[in-house]
């Protein structure tokens, strides 16, 4: 007899070790979006415990000091579609925006389905504390033992620089953040047909 281990959640990481990205320039564009009065009204949601920019300034991808990241993003994310077998499509990024978290806040489990085929988040600054988790999709009686087959949450430390890709639909969350400062930057991508 054999067990097979069927349908995989590919997760494509990386890191900006060189920080052409300029993580610096970023924090502080994030914080001057993060006190927009918009964003400010917009917390008060039942999903993101966090101060978000989603939905009200989620445009970034089109502003100068985003570009550098923007380039990256562009580069990484086509190397991951061509790993996930659409060699000749391409993406193109349709929201952008920012979360500045303070200690405590949390983003209860969600997806980016929708119009998005992928999505992704770059840490700008972080706690390593301050992680993300993500979650196999299926309702499972917790285990008695934890093993490789049936392990259904897998969690990434926080790192400053690192960036992390994802198909739209893959469940994702952070737990109540333990450091002070947490500011990350979400986006999503749409697939777009061969022409
Ligand atoms: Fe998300």
């Amino acid at each position: 007899m054999k067990i097979n281990l069927l349908f995989p959640t590919p997760v494509f990481e990386t890191c900006d070790d060189a920080d052409f990205c300029n993580r610096k320039l970023l924090q502080d564009a994030c914080l001057e979006i993060s006190r927009r009065k918009e964003v400010i009204n917009r917390t008060k949601n039942s999903f993101h415990r966090v101060n978000t920019s989603h939905l009200v300034s989620d445009s970034l991808h089109l502003n100068d000091e985003f570009l550098p990241l923007v380039s990256f993003i562009q580069k990484c994310s086509k190397s991951f579609l061509v790993s996930l077998g659409f060699p000749s499509w391409t993406l193109e990024i349709t929201q952008m925006w920012t979360n500045v978290g303070e200690k405590g806040n949390f983003v209860y489990p969600h997806t980016h389905r929708g119009e998005a085929f992928m999505a992704g988040v770059f840490y700008v600054k972080c706690d390593e504390r301050d992680g993300i988790t993500f979650h196999n999709s299926q309702e499972r009686m917790p285990p008695e033992v934890l093993n490789t087959l049936n392990y259904s949450t897998f969690y990434y430390d926080g790192m400053e620089g690192r960036l992390l890709l994802f198909r739209a639909e893959t469940s994702h969350s952070t737990f109540p953040q333990e450091g002070d400062s947490r500011i990350v930057i979400s986006f999503n991508l749409r697939l777009k047909e061969p022409v």
